[in-house]
């Protein structure tokens, strides 16, 4: 099947997909509104703010896990793929909250957890009871574990969230029995997607939600449901990272046979009308291999997570925005962009790292080269607002618009990311960027809710970042994104190219998209504009500019 592309022809008159050009927010349900006061955020709490996401200019919002789940992983652990977890609401409140995005034009793209369920799953509970060999275990990856009475796991391989990725069970009569594979916690066991009732049900997950009305799923794990045949010994390369990442040839990452899943789903979703979406959390390198996934019969975006790794560094930059648009490019996918979800530092604490920090791994009190609260922030608004002026798909996480840091001194008995507990408290892990947002200033709990309870504990001098604080004040933060999301969409910049301009100084990175021309100075100094550029308006800027300087970790949109 041919898809038209952002680039057609003249007189083509068929509208691109909505997607290509998208700014894509992600709405973490746990910390983003809590509506009855739990401490928790919830979809009654996403619908309440609905407004806020209007005004700051959003196409479509992606919610992370609200179906029926233990928590184990913060929802990425499902229990029931068909159903609200009562923490976030109900089916009705799901129908609701999706009727208001609909009303105010912003799609709505849900969370899919395909690679493994929880363990408190009916197959996964059916599974245990059941004898080994038996149909209820072929849903699963169950083995016998090596050594003399199967006391090894049946394999080396290390789960992400540290430790290893195999747990025996115990058979009824007490004895120990099987082990069982999983990728992430040991509450989060793998499907064996070579077994086609796991494809069948799958696809009538799909059709559940987009029955419903919803635009279409983030696909987590999007690189992992295929396991090398035979479960074979791999000793990861340390600078892979635990997703995989540069690391090649993993047994349990980038399988080849995941691509006939996604040719499978593309399918279901064009059954329905309008442009629905798969967008893929596949942690792959070089981008060209992860373009595979975008191919026309497969997803439609995946995230650029070489993009979000790279730093605020202008010699690093290009190449990474070059080889995005050429690998999504040669398979007709727009690129896309990203600097921070739910699993990462945020990028206003990540970008003024001083000292390497591991991918995923998080940072706390004790972590080497704590960040700088001030050039964290110039630094995120000079990325974000370079990132905003790209053709293709951008995505946002929620809070960013905020200039949210990470929260570093979350006390250790307040963490709850499973990589914390897994490690015995070596990495920190995930929970410094999923802190509750702040709503308004000097109320409780800044307006997430209205009884104080948090989750996760709020830092105390979180006025300053609260919206009602940020709303319509000039420089602000979140004045900065509407009025660039604002601009883009104008402009139709997510539809349009990249001209580099050529000839600046090493630390300096510049592009023409459309009817802008975007600079970004990623040096710690200021850079006197030419005379030839310094003649055209400013339509948006990170920061204050006074004359002719474009100060230090600043970005600005000049008028062509
Ligand atoms: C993805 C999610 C992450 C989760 C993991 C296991 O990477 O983004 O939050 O822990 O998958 O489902």
């Amino acid at each position: 099947m041919t898809q038209p592309t952002a680039f057609s022809a003249a007189g083509d008159t068929t509208a691109p997909e909505w997607w290509r050009s998208a700014v894509i927010y992600q709405i973490y349900p746990r910390s983003f509104a809590d509506a009855n006061g739990d401490g928790v955020g919830d979809l009654a709490g996403i619908a309440s703010r609905m407004d806020a996401l209007e005004n700051l200019g959003v196409d479509a919002v992606w919610l992370s896990p609200f179906m029926r789940s233990p928590q184990k992983d913060a929802g990425y652990d499902v229990t029931d793929y068909k159903s609200v977890d009562p923490l976030f609401g109900t089916l009705d409140d799901f129908d609701a909250m999706l009727a208001s995005a609909h009303q105010r034009g912003i799609k709505v793209i849900v969370d899919l957890v395909p690679n493994h369920s929880s363990d408190t799953h009916e197959w996964f509970i059916e599974a245990l009871a059941a004898a080994p060999g038996s149909s209820e275990r072929g849903r699963y990856l169950f083995r016998d574990g090596k050594g003399e009475n199967g006391e090894l796991p049946p394999n080396n391989w290390e789960s992400v969230f540290g430790g290893p990725a195999w747990t025996r069970t115990t058979n009824p009569d007490g004895t120990p029995g099987e082990w069982f594979l999983h990728l992430f916690d040991s509450t989060q066991p793998d499907f064996d997607w070579t077994n086609p009732e796991v494809r069948e049900m799958f696809r009538g997950v799909l059709r559940f939600w987009l029955d419903r009305g919803v635009d279409g799923f983030r696909v987590d794990v999007a690189h992992g449901m295929i396991k090398a045949e035979g479960l074979p010994d791999y000793t990861p390369n340390p600078g892979g990272g635990s997703m995989g990442g540069d690391d090649f040839e993993v047994p349990y990452w980038g399988q080849e046979g995941v691509h006939e899943i996604y040719r499978d789903w593309h399918k279901v979703l064009a059954e329905y009308e309008g442009d629905r979406v798969l967008a893929a959390e596949a942690w792959i390198n070089p981008l060209s291999k992860m373009a595979k996934w975008v191919r026309p019969d497969e997803m439609h975006q995946a995230f650029n997570f070489p993009y979000l790794e790279t730093a605020w560094d202008a010699q690093a930059l290009r190449p990474v925005i070059d080889e995005s648009l050429e690998a999504f490019g040669a398979v007709g996918a727009p690129a896309t962009w990203v600097l921070s979800n739910h699993d990462v530092v945020r990028h206003a604490s990540r970008l003024a790292l001083t000292a390497e920090n591991p991918q995923g791994h998080g940072i706390g009190p004790k972590s080497p080269g704590q960040p700088m609260r001030e050039v964290g922030l110039q630094r995120a608004r000079a990325a974000s607002a370079f990132m905003l002026a790209l053709p293709g798909g951008a995505y946002m996480y929620q809070g960013e618009e905020l200039g949210l840091p990470e929260v570093i001194n979350l006390p250790d008995e307040a963490r709850q990311d499973p990589t914390w507990f897994r490690t015995n408290g070596e990495r920190y892990g995930r929970d410094g960027c999923r802190v509750p947002l702040p709503w308004e200033p000097g109320t409780t709990a800044y307006g997430f809710n209205t009884t104080g309870e948090s989750w996760l504990p709020q830092p105390e001098d979180w006025d300053d970042y609260s919206r009602a604080a940020q709303q319509g004040v000039a420089g602000s933060t979140l004045t900065l994104y509407t009025t660039a999301l604002e601009l883009r969409k104008r402009l139709d910049l997510g539809l349009g190219s990249v001209t580099w301009i050529e000839n600046l100084p090493e630390t300096m990175i510049g592009f023409r998209n459309g009817d802008i021309i975007v600079l970004g100075n990623t040096a710690t100094t200021d850079w006197e504009i030419p005379a030839e550029l310094a003649e055209l308006p400013v339509l948006l800027a990170s920061t204050t500019i006074a004359g002719n300087t474009l100060p230090g970790d600043a970005t600005i949109w000049l008028q062509a």
